[in-house]
């Protein structure tokens, strides 16, 4: 048993506004499992301790449904992803971790392997986020116009899981709220903005994250066509 300690937190905090359902998707049922059954899963064969945030008016679902008498903590989300993330850092004061992993409970099919590659990069370079390239041209737009292009080849496009070094995520969180940032979409932004180096890690194409119903019509394919 290494002596380090390693922590995952896996959000849930969000409605879904974009997938329009009265559940949230991650609540959602996919393959005779909940959305997010699938990272706790994944996630307790991986790390020491986990936290679930949670939209609040979801607590009593998640507590009683999903977690049940498992050893999982629960905290309450905030209004954005980033204040999420930061609410369940502060429930892992007490144990200190030597790396945290953040998932959103959104992305059931990444692979454990690719949670375990995230946590080792993050244990011996500081951060590292799964990522994965584009196969389409890239571009940025205004006013439904094309400003400019960006070249794919050296563009990615960024997953969870990710993974950081607790204290380093804890105090860049710290940093973000006090200078009024509250509106990172990820958490290597968050890291980026104080100067540390963000590793990719090579991330899988098969996971996606469950945004509108046709994702999770995908996800149900891609579990088929993997049995
Ligand atoms: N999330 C969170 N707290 C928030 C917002 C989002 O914990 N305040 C979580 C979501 O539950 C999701 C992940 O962050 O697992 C990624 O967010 P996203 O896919 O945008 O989910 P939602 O915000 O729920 O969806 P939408 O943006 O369509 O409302
Ligand atoms: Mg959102």
């Amino acid at each position: 048993m290494p002596e380090y300690k390693t922590a995952g937190i896996i959000l849930a905090g969000g409605t879904g506004s974009r997938f329009g359902s009265d559940i949230p998707k991650q609540f959602l049922e996919l393959c005779h499992k909940r959305v997010i059954e699938y990272s706790i899963d994944k996630f307790l064969n991986l790390v020491d301790f986990l936290v679930i945030v949670s939209h609040t008016d979801w607590l009593d679902f998640l507590s009683f449904e999903i977690i049940k008498d498992r050893d999982i903590r629960a905290v309450i989300g905030g209004d954005t992803r980033q204040m999420s993330v930061y609410n369940g850092l502060c429930v892992l004061e007490k144990e200190n971790p030597r790396v945290v992993a953040i998932h959103d409970a959104a992305r059931p099919l990444f692979s454990e392997d690719l949670l375990k590659r995230c946590i080792d990069t993050a244990l011996t370079g500081g951060a590292a986020i799964a990522g994965i390239t584009s196969n389409d041209s890239l571009a940025r737009e205004g006013d439904g116009s094309i400003l400019h292009y960006i070249d794919r080849e050296t563009a990615i496009r960024i997953q969870t899981p990710q993974a950081f070094r607790y204290g380093d995520l804890y105090a860049a969180h710290l940093g973000a709220r006090l200078h009024g940032k509250n509106d990172y979409t990820d958490d290597s932004q968050v890291v980026f903005a104080t100067g540390t180096t963000v590793k990719i890690v090579k991330g899988e194409e098969t996971n996606i994250k469950i945004t509108s119903p046709v994702d999770l019509k995908i996800a149900e394919a891609i579990l088929t066509l993997s049995d």
